[in-house]
């Protein structure tokens, strides 16, 4: 072991293995229940249209053929539903690829990336992949910090990175803190804007991040369809940015990242806006559910903007997750992200939801019985 860890890069020692959300089937075997919710990973219950569903159908009779490496229908789709070109688009077999592809493209050993803290855990993962130094900036009162992100950048910061609306707390940073954020940077720092979560915004507040392309700044947008889209098993985002960014991103990437049936899938969804509707409106009306419940627990929540909520449930998280999986609902414990008082839960029908709020009242209850008995005995 010690003769390896010699020879790989010492980049590689320094990262720790990502811990994806428990996987369904994986929990039915453990705790032998049949009904399970996942409530962990901000997936759209709602699954795949049917409209993506019969086109994928459709893509695996020419499974035997190598994928359209140019990904020729879908950049068309998309380069008209944004008033883009085509070659300002780059897919990526999820928008994770595409992080992974912007590190592998523009840092270095002795580069800096910057990234809000606690955020999207890719980034970090990405750049120090790269040997470059990952600086975290701490949120403030769970908005990502941008004047404390600005102070930070030096001559090294090839990238920041901001999600917004923000992984796990959901909050945005505005337009007016955007625009002024942007007309600030540096010359030789490029902006990544991860919108993975844009289609759930209902804020006026939120600014659109192509629009800072189409003004020629230097950033990358990325978006996904594994949310509102409800295909995160097919494994595909996109990146937008000027065509000369996306030219030397492109060169990283492999040619056939996209596989034909996840192309046919994506772009059908594109076309499906009653699906995308739905969805929003899913989540609008469970978030004002799940507020109302919250607030009537006495349990305080970050307002969000996404489709997942950050809540604090006042003791050990991991305690509160353990009790919620024996009673099938999986969520996100807030330790990953340095909030071991909270839990992330992505906001799902409102069955899902009201079935997570019994749960959570029941647990709740059991752990403080439980702590109430230690503590009197
Ligand atoms: C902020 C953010 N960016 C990117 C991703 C990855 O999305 P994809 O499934 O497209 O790789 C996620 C997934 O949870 C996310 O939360």
């Amino acid at each position: 072991m010690e003769d390896l860890k010699q020879r790989v890069r010492k980049e590689i020692l320094q990262l720790k293995p990502y811990i994806p959300g428990k996987h369904m089937e994986e929990l039915k075997r453990e705790l032998g229940i049949s009904e399970i919710i996942k409530l962990a990973s901000n997936e759209n219950p709602l699954g795949p249209s049917k409209r993506s569903i019969e086109a994928m159908k459709r893509a695996a009779e020419t499974a035997h053929i190598y994928p359209d490496s140019y990904n020729y229908h879908l950049k068309k789709a998309l380069a008209e539903k944004y008033n883009l070109r085509e070659k300002q688009l780059i897919l990526g077999n999820g928008s994770d690829e595409l992080i992974k592809l912007i590190a592998e493209t523009f840092l270095a050993e002795g580069d800096e990336i910057i990234m809000p803290d606690p955020s999207f855990s890719e980034y970090e993962f990405a750049s120090t992949l790269m040997g470059a130094q990952c600086i975290k900036v701490p949120t403030k009162d769970f908005r990502v910090d941008v004047n404390a992100i600005r102070a930070k950048i030096g001559p090294r910061t090839k990238l920041v990175f901001l999600c917004n609306p923000n992984n796990p707390t959901g909050t945005i940073v505005t337009r007016k803190e955007m625009d002024e954020f942007i007309d600030r940077l540096p010359g030789g720092t490029i902006l990544v804007l991860d919108e993975a979560y844009c289609e759930y915004v209902t804020s006026d507040d939120y600014p659109d991040g192509i629009e800072y392309i189409r003004q020629g700044k230097d950033v990358i947008v990325l978006r996904t369809f594994s949310k509102v889209y409800g295909l995160a098993g097919l494994r595909i985002g996109y990146g937008i940015s000027s065509e000369e960014i996306i030219d030397m991103i492109q060169r990283v990437k492999e040619p056939f990242n996209i596989n034909s049936i996840a192309q046919a899938g994506a772009l059908e969804s594109l076309k499906d806006e009653i699906q995308i509707t739905r969805s929003r409106e899913m989540v609008e009306k469970g978030k004002k559910y799940l507020y109302h419940a919250l607030t009537h627990m006495g349990l305080t929540y970050v307002p969000t903007e996404a489709n997942f909520l950050l809540i604090n449930v006042n003791r050990d998280s991991q305690e509160v997750f353990q009790e919620l999986l024996k009673r099938g609902v999986i969520i996100r414990t807030g330790d990953i992200f340095g909030l071991p008082d909270y839990i992330r839960v992505t906001i799902g029908t409102m069955e899902q939801n009201e079935r997570f709020i019994s749960a959570l009242k029941e647990v709740l209850l059991k752990l403080t019985n439980s702590a109430q008995k230690r503590a009197s005995s």
